[in-house]
């Protein structure tokens, strides 16, 4: 049975691709808590795919739904929340993490996020004429503001679901 209960929502961030809804999802049935998704929630709001929302209202409106989603699922039942690729960069959402969670960086090298990503078409930062040369840029600029997380998981291709979640516990 459960020993304990969570405190705080533990906050996945990190690269898209990185795994943050598959090990997010399991990690809280595992915990038995809920699981949270700020672009779930953006997109059941707003009737919209991420894509639309970028193309139709812009980067900068999306950013602004994603930090009120994410306050507002931090004020909540404690849960584990997965986060979008870009959100932990906003330096006010990096502090309401901080404050009301336990930020864990879901870290995965250049080579895996593009085996996850490359044959999707869901993420509009990667809609350029170098997709591969984006995210590349994407993860050498994010990297250095994800390792500002309280912990950091590697999601290597061997690692079950199971076993990451597992070490996120542990830690
Ligand atoms: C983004 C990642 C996406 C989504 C949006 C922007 C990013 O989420 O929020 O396309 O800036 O990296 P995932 O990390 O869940 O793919």
């Amino acid at each position: 049975g459960v020993k304990w209960r969570l405190k705080k929502p533990v906050v996945l961030v990190g690269m898209m691709g990185a795994g943050k809804t598959a090990v997010g999802t399991h990690l809280a049935r595992t915990l038995g808590v809920p699981f949270l998704d700020s672009d779930d929630e953006i997109v059941k709001a707003a009737n919209m795919t991420i894509a639309e929302i970028f193309a139709r209202d812009g980067e900068a409106f999306f950013r602004q739904k994603e930090s009120q989603v994410i306050a507002r699922l931090l004020a909540g039942a404690p849960g584990v929340l997965s986060t979008g690729g870009g959100a932990y960069l906003a330096e006010a959402n990096r502090m309401a993490i901080s404050q009301l969670g336990v930020a864990v960086w879901l870290r995965a090298d250049l080579d895996l996020l593009w085996q996850r990503v490359r044959h999707k078409n869901t993420r509009p930062l990667l809609r350029t004429p170098d997709p591969y040369g984006t995210l590349k840029s994407l993860l050498d600029a994010r990297a250095p503001v994800y390792a500002l997380a309280d912990l950091v998981v590697d999601s290597k291709p061997g690692l079950s679901i199971d076993a990451m979640a597992e070490r996120v516990i542990a830690t």
